[in-house]
């Protein structure tokens, strides 16, 4: 079996090429990235030697390219996590995002039709149903909730979903979507929360938390969304949607304030700044579909996960420090110097 993965070299999809690689040794796994400022070949130093790997870099919208990459590789599955992923810079400039999260996807399941595939993956996110209110804990996101954006960025990827959809019913392309909560782990870019909290707090900066920091977000540890999309792949249906999250709804300043406490730093750190345009309100994923039809629980407890994860950065100081060192500065500064 060979695995196309775009976006390798980002958070989830690097934790996706370790999980698979140890989970099935005997696939071919080829990592197609662009290597944009969320790409890292670094992060994949420990696999990029190993016999059954291979890295090429390539531009998911790169017709020429990908085609190319599919007359090398005839792969079997394509998992798509190659993505514009950050909403604050999508309030910033859309049109990457569209780019890439949406005509990238097309010249994918372009390849896909052209070439032949048995499945093809799309990484999606459960901020496709826009947000919930904070005032109704009994509501979920489910698969048959309608679509229903805020933000450029989820705005793209539900753009990509239909369109995903689109080729599954008009050109019977074999597709599955995962729709996840929020990820948390190691290699996280730290411009995202919780790595941005953790590296401020080491330095003893700001926490700039985004208005009173009463939105909520459902957790869940990466490697239980690889094994949700491995699962998916194996033995999901054709043509249906799987949303994943772990039913752990945290607060934003609930989660900076536990940060502080297991950095024993004090919580006058942080600092209540402009809220964020259009900030949705609470994400939170009924995961009944994927647990009843193909028995997937998350394993790790938040407790836990926090905690590990801390642990990554403070034993991986020389993978995030590179990383904010360089075009991060000037991105920060951009993004929190006046708010
Ligand atoms: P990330 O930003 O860390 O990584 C994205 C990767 O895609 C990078 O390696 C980047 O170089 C690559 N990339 C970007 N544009 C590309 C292009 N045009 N061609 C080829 N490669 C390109 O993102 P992530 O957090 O790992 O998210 C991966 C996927 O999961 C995304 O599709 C995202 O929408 C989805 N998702 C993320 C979360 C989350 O909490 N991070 C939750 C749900 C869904
Ligand atoms: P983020 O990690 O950007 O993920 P998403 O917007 O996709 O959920 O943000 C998570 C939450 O944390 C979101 O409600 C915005 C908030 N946030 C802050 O309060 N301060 C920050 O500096 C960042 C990056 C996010």
């Amino acid at each position: 079996m060979t695995i196309i993965v775009t976006g390798g070299a980002g958070f989830i999809g690097s934790n996706f090429i370790f999980h698979m690689m140890k989970a099935h040794p005997e696939y071919r796994i080829v990592c197609l990235d662009k290597l944009t400022y969320a790409g890292n070949l670094s992060t994949l130093k420990e696999v990029l030697d190993k016999p059954g790997f291979r890295f090429v870099k390539a531009d998911i919208c790169n017709r020429e390219a990908v085609y190319r990459l599919f007359e090398e590789e005839h792969p079997d599955v394509v998992v798509n996590f190659a993505a514009e992923s950050h909403v604050d810079r999508s309030i910033e400039d859309p049109s990457v995002f569209l780019q890439t999260n949406i005509i990238g996807t097309s010249v994918l399941m372009d390849a896909c039709r052209k070439y032949g595939i048995t499945r093809y993956h799309q990484v999606s996110t459960d901020e496709v149903y826009g947000d919930l209110p904070l005032d109704r804990p009994d509501l979920f996101f489910t698969e048959e909730t309608p679509l229903h954006t805020s933000s450029p960025y989820s705005s793209s990827k539900a753009g990509a979903d239909l369109l995903v959809m689109a080729y599954h019913r008009t050109f019977g392309l074999p597709v599955t979507i995962s729709r996840c909560s929020n990820n948390y782990g190691p290699y996280q870019f730290p411009e995202k929360l919780i790595p941005l909290m953790i590296a401020n707090c080491l330095a003893d900066k700001p926490l700039p938390v985004y208005g009173e920091g009463l939105n909520v977000r459902d957790w869940l540890y990466v490697e239980d969304h690889c094994r949700a999309i491995d699962l998916i792949i194996h033995e999901g249906h054709v043509g249906e949607v799987y949303n994943v999250g772990g039913h752990n709804e945290m607060r934003n300043i609930d989660i900076v304030k536990l940060i502080c406490a297991e950095l024993s730093k004090p919580e006058s750190l942080i600092t209540h700044v402009t809220d964020r345009k259009g900030h949705d309100l609470r994400y939170a994923i009924d995961p009944a579909k994927i647990h009843g039809e193909l028995g997937w629980v998350p394993e790790m407890k938040f407790q836990d996960g926090i905690k590990k994860t801390i642990d990554w950065y403070l034993t991986h100081r020389d993978w995030w420090e590179e990383i904010i060192s360089g075009e991060y500065q000037d991105y920060y500064q951009k993004m929190y110097g006046n708010r």
